[in-house]
């Protein structure tokens, strides 16, 4: 079961990020563990970083498993940008349904994001799980996934 499978992830994760304080360390741990256990095709981070140019924020790719992926999402774009600017998650059954959906992978079919939220109530990152299959993802994985950003977001 989903969710069972989930739970055990999360006491994983629990132990993993134990007394842990670099987040790219934890970020890198956590998404392989959520590959590793879960069997996903793309599980990874975007961080919340200035803009090159000084004008603003972006997300820039952070740890991942998986095939390469875009390194730069606008703030509202994308499946990514449009959870950092809802500060929710997006769970989209078919990404072709999705208007700006931004495609990585041909492979890629459904996708959720959930947002990490620091305790300053600021997005800090994203959590982005893609499936090659259609309607991968429901509130059974929304609910664990917002439970596993919620024990990695003091990091930040
Ligand atoms: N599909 C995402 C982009 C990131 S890749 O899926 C890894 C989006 O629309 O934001």
């Amino acid at each position: 079961m989903k969710s069972e499978k989930y739970c055990l992830l999360c006491e994983q994760i629990k132990a993993l990020i134990e007394g842990e304080r670099d987040v790219v360390a934890v970020m890198a741990n956590v998404a392989a563990a959520i590959h590793e256990a879960m069997g996903f095709w793309w599980t990874g981070f975007y961080r919340v970083m200035p803009k090159a140019d000084g004008e603003g924020k972006e997300l820039v790719l952070g740890p991942f498993q998986g095939p390469v992926a875009c390194m730069h999402i606008p703030f509202g774009k994308g499946v990514c940008g449009t959870a950092w600017e809802r500060r929710a998650s997006v769970v989209v059954p078919d990404v072709e349904q999705f208007p700006g959906h931004i495609a990585c992978s041909s492979l890629s079919r459904s996708e959720i994001v959930v947002p990490v939220i620091a305790a300053s109530g600021e997005v800090v990152a994203v959590l982005d799980i893609d499936s090659r299959d259609l309607a991968t993802f429901d509130d059974v994985d929304r609910q664990h996934l917002e439970t596993i950003c919620s024990l990695i977001a003091p990091l930040f």
